[in-house]
């Protein structure tokens, strides 16, 4: 496994990025409407990366915040021939320790809702497997391993969490984390009780992606819906850097989109400035929009 300390990791991100691509370019922020007009906007995004890159390798997350843009791609599918056959996914993370087949397993609500009506082949999913297990560090090794032999994730989904976190990545987290078994705060353990029986203990621990891990993709677009998520999605974009809130590691980024309603922005001072922001990259940039 890579080690690195953080500042060193991120400065090293920071100049690869700037040769690469010639500038390390700011998070765009889009504000939309509602939570229709964001899932649509999320969908229009991944279909043209997939339409520009048919074997694209499509990082994915599981909430709520994603239902809709999952519904609106098996809407694509079937309606306009969004054609995923050569896309390849993988998950951002897992719960460790509930029942294989359990029904609010990551893998359960994937397949669920997107991957059973969609026409992704299943070799090509790759999901953390939540079994618990004496070899975590090897396990983890290998997810990234797979990552980084698929060729690296093209285009990262992500969804916030209350307290700023992405993927698992509770508060703290190292900016430079690979993939690693995490335990769960209590903030995001009573969030996740709404989806266990009222005689069910929501999971404690969960095998998540790092953040150097989610740094590393291409591009990434950061999803956030509802009132709930304005404090966080306000520390993201416009709060200092920092391991407390793991989503302002994306500031880091070179291509970085925030994909946030109303609800969600309402806490942003720079809204207006976002909007304009936007204005202008699809007259100077527009390749950077998809
Ligand atoms: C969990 C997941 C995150 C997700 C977050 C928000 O913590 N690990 O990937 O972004 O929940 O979920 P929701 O979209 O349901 O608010």
């Amino acid at each position: 496994m890579r080690k690195a300390c953080p500042g060193v990791l991120l400065r090293y991100h920071v100049e690869h990025e700037r040769v690469r691509s010639g500038v390390a370019a700011n998070m765009l922020v889009h504000i939309t409407k509602d939570f229709e007009e964001l899932s649509r906007e999320a969908a229009r995004v991944v279909a043209n990366a997939i339409r520009k890159k048919h074997d694209l390798r499509l990082g994915l997350a599981t909430g709520s915040t994603q239902l809709g843009l999952y519904q609106e791609l098996v809407r694509m599918h079937r309606q306009e021939q969004l054609d995923l056959a050569r896309v390849v996914t993988f998950n951002l993370d897992e719960y460790i320790g509930l029942p294989s087949g359990h029904p609010q397993s990551f893998r359960s609500v994937m397949f669920r809702d997107f991957f059973d009506h969609i026409n992704i082949p299943r070799e090509n999913i790759h999901l953390p497997d939540g079994t618990p297990r004496n070899d975590y560090e090897q396990y983890c090794g290998e997810y990234e391993e797979e990552i980084r032999s698929a060729g690296g994730i093209d285009l990262q989904v992500l969804g916030l969490g209350k307290d700023g976190h992405i993927g698992f990545n509770e508060p703290t987290s190292s900016l430079a984390s690979r993939t690693r078994p995490k335990t769960l705060t209590r903030q995001t353990v009573e969030d996740n009780r709404r989806f266990f029986g009222a005689n069910e203990e929501p999971p404690h621990a969960a095998i998540t992606m790092g953040i150097g891990t989610i740094l590393e993709a291409r591009r990434v677009l950061l999803l956030a819906s509802g009132a709930a998520k304005a404090r966080a999605v306000a520390l993201a974009v416009e709060g200092p850097v920092t391991a407390s809130v793991s989503a302002s590691a994306l500031q880091m980024h070179r291509n970085a989109t925030a994909l946030v309603d109303r609800e969600a922005a309402a806490n942003l001072l720079h809204r207006e400035y976002y909007e304009r922001a936007l204005e202008m990259t699809r007259k100077l940039t527009p390749g950077r929009l998809w």
